[in-house]
């Protein structure tokens, strides 16, 4: 028996302590993403660092902490800025917050992040709901020692993306005007981003964009039983035969200006979850 267990409970208990409510939503923001925030109301933040085993994130464009308050009137909890496997940390490690949201009573997790596309028709700034993902870390969160009390030995993963909530985020993305595909996000290690070959390679394999994160949140949530959403900007196309050098600065450019769009999606599913949430109470 390792101790996971008891480092949730830790980290549940030092959020209880400020904000002792029971969440819906778990919000994953990704690069670009971070002013979602703003929209919280009666916000309680938590610095990651002041959190019991929460690591320190040191990426570009990512700030650390952790957002408790409401959306729509839901109760959610946000990460502004996330952990990724380049910084550094295991796998186990960067997915703790998702374990905690799980104890806090999230069964929706919603995860944003910033990618290359590699499918012909993709533009930057083009928005994508994953449908399915490829799991080319190397390593596995779920590797290990496994507590029964949080998910299967082995976990089914047919289907780790929720199929509604993808029909749900596609029809929301078309009432409002905004281009969005479906798309199989292959996962990297990172830091760099892909050589010629590399993304010539993951396109071969079905992927249609590739990004440093997601699949290791995604394999957590599935594994403790969460529905999943995973919304990603396109934000250097990578074909191959005409690859442009792409830096962080850029991807972050245009994170930032392919925002509003994601931002209208995602509250457009808290909406969805409100409505839900009402005809639970009053059906
Ligand atoms: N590769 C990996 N991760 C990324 C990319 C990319 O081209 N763009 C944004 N994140």
């Amino acid at each position: 028996m390792d101790e996971l267990w008891e480092q949730i409970e830790q980290a549940t208990e030092a959020l209880c302590r400020k904000w002792n409510r029971e969440a819906r939503i778990g919000l994953i923001l990704g690069t670009g993403l971070g002013h979602f925030v703003d929209q919280i109301e009666q916000a309680v933040s938590f610095p990651f660092e002041s959190l019991p085993h929460f690591c320190k994130s040191t990426a570009m464009g990512h700030a650390g902490r952790l957002v408790c308050g409401k959306v729509k009137n839901i109760n959610l909890i946000a990460m502004q800025g996330r952990f990724h496997f380049y910084e550094g940390y295991s796998l186990r490690q960067i997915t703790f917050p998702v374990r905690v949201m799980k104890a806090m009573g999230v069964n929706l997790l919603i995860v944003t992040s910033a990618s290359g596309g590699m499918n012909p028709l993709h533009r930057p700034g083009q928005l994508i709901v994953i449908d399915d993902h490829i799991n080319l870390m190397g390593d596995n969160p779920l590797a290990g020692f496994n507590d029964d009390r949080l998910g299967p030995r082995y976990p089914d993963m047919s289907q780790p993306y929720d199929a509604n909530l993808i029909e749900t985020a596609l029809k929301l993305a078309r009432d409002r005007n905004i281009t969005a595909q479906r798309g199989v996000y292959v996962g990297v290690k990172g830091p760099n981003y892909e050589t010629r070959a590399e993304y010539r390679f993951f396109r071969a394999i079905g992927g249609d964009v590739v990004g440093m994160s997601t699949v290791p949140e995604t394999l957590v949530a599935a594994h403790a039983g969460m529905r999943v959403l995973g919304l990603s900007t396109v934000t250097n196309v990578c074909l191959p035969d005409a690859l442009e050098p792409t830096t962080g600065e850029d991807v972050i450019e245009v994170a930032n200006r392919a925002s509003s769009n994601m931002a209208a999606v995602i509250e457009g599913i808290i909406e969805e979850e409100a409505r839900q949430a009402q005809s639970e109470l009053f059906p």
